[in-house]
């Protein structure tokens, strides 16, 4: 591990149920953790609040994934979620005191849900609105099977800076990438998206081919693109944000090799994904600090 705050989060993709996560949550309430690490856990949306009010604080929370600005008509981002919360809360609130009408009570929810929804800002809002101090932007998952380019990861990442949420940043080579010699023109082609305000950004290394395989980078491996990833920073931000900057690894990091990875100088942290879902390995990985 280098200079920096050591940072591990934990990637819970779309996995989990009520009864799961809240299991989780407690593994994670009642493990011993290092104090010199940040730790932050990325619930899917559905369980953000769940987690949140029922998750200690010593741990942060972050989304997975926010919208480029301002919320609007946008079916299947976040807001859709939050309109079925508003919804469902306001149609047991009406049923509660007592009207059971069904016209009045759809009627009554379409006017109140549009007020409300008038007032929330932005997906991003939201997501702070919800206690997040991070998210998730330009994961390989959004990039290769949702099909998300390195303009669209950008105007997200700027718009959740300008609004003071923390961006984990994912850059990562595919493995024909990395065999045709292309890794580190991949990665800084991806870090440039997310110029802009450097303070509140951590970089996440995934190389594409390590993700979800069990095949985890070795350590020398990972070293070599965060110091290549710091030395771009170096000569295209300044050398003030490459020293301060977290460069953390993911793909297939477990509590077996987290610790050997910690060992390396640039590696500053984790992004766990498969593990994170273990409170107690995730815990290990964690007090993999070294
Ligand atoms: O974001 C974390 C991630 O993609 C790594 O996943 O399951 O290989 O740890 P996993």
């Amino acid at each position: 591990a280098g200079s920096g705050k050591f940072f591990v989060g934990g990637n819970w993709k779309c996995n989990g149920t009520k009864d799961s996560i809240s299991k989780l949550v407690s593994d994670l309430n009642s493990a011993q953790l290092e104090s010199d690490v940040d730790v932050v856990v990325a619930p899917p949306f559905l369980y953000i609040d769940q987690v949140k009010n029922s998750l200690t604080d010593r741990i942060e929370v972050s989304a997975q994934n926010c919208w480029t600005g301002k919320g609007g008509a946008f079916t299947g981002e976040i807001r859709a979620h939050y309109y079925a919360m508003i919804r469902y809360k306001l149609s047991s609130l009406l049923h509660a005191v007592g009207f059971t009408d069904f016209v009045t009570v759809t009627d009554g929810i379409r006017l109140l849900s549009k007020n409300l929804l008038a007032q929330t800002d932005s997906s991003v809002e939201q997501v702070k609105d919800l206690g997040c101090k991070w998210v998730i932007l330009g994961h390989s998952e959004r990039r290769h099977i949702i099909g998300e380019n390195d303009e669209f990861i950008g105007k997200k990442a700027a718009y959740a800076l300008s609004q003071g949420v923390g961006v984990i940043a994912c850059i990562g080579e595919l493995l024909q990438e990395r065999e045709a010699g292309k890794t580190f023109d991949v990665c800084f082609q991806q870090l440039k998206a997310f110029a802009g305000s450097w303070d509140n950004v951590v970089v996440a290394y995934e190389p594409v081919w390590a993700i979800g395989t069990g095949k985890v980078a070795t350590p020398e491996q990972a070293q070599e693109v965060h110091v290549a990833v710091r030395d771009w920073l170096t000569k295209n931000v300044s050398a003030e944000v490459a020293s301060k900057t977290r460069i953390i690894y993911g793909g297939s990091v477990n509590g077996s090799n987290s610790s050997d990875l910690a060992k390396k100088e640039d590696i500053d942290g984790f992004l766990v994904g498969g593990a994170s879902l273990k409170g107690p390995e995730f815990a290990t990985i964690v007090n993999s600090v070294t």
